[in-house]
């Protein structure tokens, strides 16, 4: 995300990098308090705090303590949170505003382009070149298209 992030603030060079950057490294940070995992990193359940709050509103509570403990001015630290309050664009995934700034906004699509190519690397992966994957849920239950690569 930071490399799509610092190429995309090349094309649109209004953005501020800072607040762009910022947003990739803090907007899921709060998922390792959302989430209960052994040593090796494997989840196996939400936190109480992660199944009442979840890792937005964990995150925006980090930013807000944190910032008054290092003194950062005061609308930093609200851009920040609401970087991170609107990432997932929708009420219904637990954004209760939509992003209100172009660093906000761009955010959240480096997030959804990070997630969706994961998707389709790791759906291609398991079947031969010429081949259509089965329905693949986390994709709107699409059939995708492995590439034969000869042309
Ligand atoms: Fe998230």
């Amino acid at each position: 995300m930071l490399q799509s992030g610092e190429k995309l603030c090349q094309v649109y060079d209004f953005l501020n990098t800072d607040y762009v950057y910022a947003g990739v490294i803090l907007h899921d940070m709060c998922k390792i308090l959302e989430m209960d995992s052994d040593e090796y990193g494997v989840v196996s359940d939400y936190t109480m705090e992660g199944k009442l709050l979840g890792h937005i509103i964990q995150g925006i509570k980090e930013i807000d303590s944190e910032g008054e403990k290092i003194g950062i001015v005061r609308e930093k630290s609200v851009i920040l949170q609401h970087m991170v309050l609107s990432h997932h664009y929708e009420p219904e995934f637990g954004s209760p505003k939509k992003p209100m700034t172009p660093e906000a906004e761009l955010l959240h699509f480096l997030d959804i382009i990070d997630a969706r190519m994961f998707d389709f690397e790791h759906s291609l992966e398991a079947i031969e070149p010429g081949q259509f994957t089965d329905k693949v849920w986390l994709l709107d239950n699409r059939n995708l298209y492995k590439l034969k690569g000869d042309s």
